[in-house]
């Protein structure tokens, strides 16, 4: 038990917290840098589907190179995704990457809107420049002229107690923000801009989700309080050794002090010295049988 221990539990637990502040964005760099890195030439009007490392299995990313001119004039059925003809990535650039995701499982680790739950699985749109250079750069912005583009989404998993609830569509912009509309089309949401689509429904009565509140500030405050503890604990220890040795050191100065008779100083070192001697010597010769 020492401070290597303590280290170790405030890792744990600020590391719990970062885990559950994932960033989306930085999500969508990693898997156009990791698309990029596994098709190293693209070619024109091919889809590629980029099968993910083990730790993010469950999740879909395809992608297709475009010309401008040819998406412009007749539009694409990209998944799930129907994009009308008149929609214009900006800046201009002859060709760009069309980036589809499906992050399955994973959609609620990052996306979620508060007060609301996730009835489909996140799928993403996303434009990017037709480069090799770095991700941060490439983003293009669509630009809709006319008709909007069509998100499907082929499944809802809705619980029993949203049989009778309103379904909103929810799209997920850059750095976080969301727009919730009402679904006006059946399994179908119209967006004008690229992003993150879902579909949510208003989160079961705040009764439940209070007490789960109430109970997750109990586990916060148990798991500090542990800390504390432990904490003093150590101060604790940390305390006593010192006292101790303050006070060993106190009595070896009080002795060396109460011994002064008893030393002597030869050179630079201190001896201990006897005062008398116990047993007189006795010389043998002086034994008279
Ligand atoms: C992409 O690959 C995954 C498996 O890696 C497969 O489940 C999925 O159906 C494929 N999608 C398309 C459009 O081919
Ligand atoms: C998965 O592994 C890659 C490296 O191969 C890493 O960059 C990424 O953060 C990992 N993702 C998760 C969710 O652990
Ligand atoms: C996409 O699908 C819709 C409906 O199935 C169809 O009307 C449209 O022509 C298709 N567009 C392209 C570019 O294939
Ligand atoms: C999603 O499912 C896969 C298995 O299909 C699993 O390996 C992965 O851990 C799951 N992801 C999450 C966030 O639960
Ligand atoms: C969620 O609902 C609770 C009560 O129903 C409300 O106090 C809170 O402001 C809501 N949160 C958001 C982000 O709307
Ligand atoms: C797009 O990428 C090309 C190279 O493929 C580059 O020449 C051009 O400047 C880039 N345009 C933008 C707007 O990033
Ligand atoms: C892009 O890739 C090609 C061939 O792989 C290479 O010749 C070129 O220098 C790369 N450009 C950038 C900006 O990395
Ligand atoms: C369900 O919705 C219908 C109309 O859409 C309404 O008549 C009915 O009262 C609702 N049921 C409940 C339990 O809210
Ligand atoms: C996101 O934030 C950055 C800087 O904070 C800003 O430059 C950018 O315009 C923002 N994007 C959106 C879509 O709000
Ligand atoms: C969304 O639907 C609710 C009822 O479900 C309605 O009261 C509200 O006016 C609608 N909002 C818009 C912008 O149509």
């Amino acid at each position: 038990m020492g401070s290597k221990t303590i280290i170790i539990l405030v890792i744990l637990f600020v590391s719990r917290f970062a885990r559950a502040m994932k960033d989306p964005d930085s999500l969508d760099d990693f898997f156009r840098d990791y698309a990029c890195a596994k098709v190293s030439r693209p070619k024109t009007g091919i889809l590629y589907n980029i099968s993910m490392p083990a730790n993010f299995s469950g999740i879909e990313i395809m992608f297709i190179r475009t010309k401008t001119r040819n998406f412009w004039r007749r539009g694409a059925n990209f998944s799930t995704f129907q994009i009308p003809p008149g929609i214009l990535p900006m800046p201009f650039v002859k060709r760009f990457d069309l980036m589809y995701q499906n992050l399955g499982n994973w959609s609620s680790y990052y996306y979620n809107v508060p007060n609301y739950t996730l009835v489909t699985p996140i799928v993403g749109l996303l434009f990017y420049n037709a480069t090799n250079s770095s991700t941060r750069n490439s983003k293009l912005s669509p630009v809709v002229n006319k008709d909007p583009i069509l998100v499907h989404f082929p499944q809802i998993s809705v619980s029993e107690n949203h049989k009778n609830v309103s379904f909103q569509c929810a799209r997920f912009g850059a750095n976080g923000s969301v727009e919730l509309t009402n679904m006006t089309l059946e399994n179908a949401c119209v967006t004008r801009d690229q992003g993150h689509f879902s579909i949510v429904v208003p989160s079961p009565p705040p009764a439940a989700k209070k007490r789960e509140k109430f109970w997750k500030w109990w586990v916060v405050g148990f798991g500090v309080g542990i800390v504390g503890l432990v904490l003093v604990a150590f101060l604790g220890v940390v305390m006593c050794k010192f006292v101790k040795r303050k006070r060993i050191g106190q009595m070896e100065r009080q002795s060396e002090r109460s011994e002064t008779l008893d030393t002597i100083w030869v050179g630079m070192s201190k001896m201990p010295s006897a005062t008398g001697i116990r047993t007189q010597p006795v010389l043998e010769s002086d034994y008279v049988p």
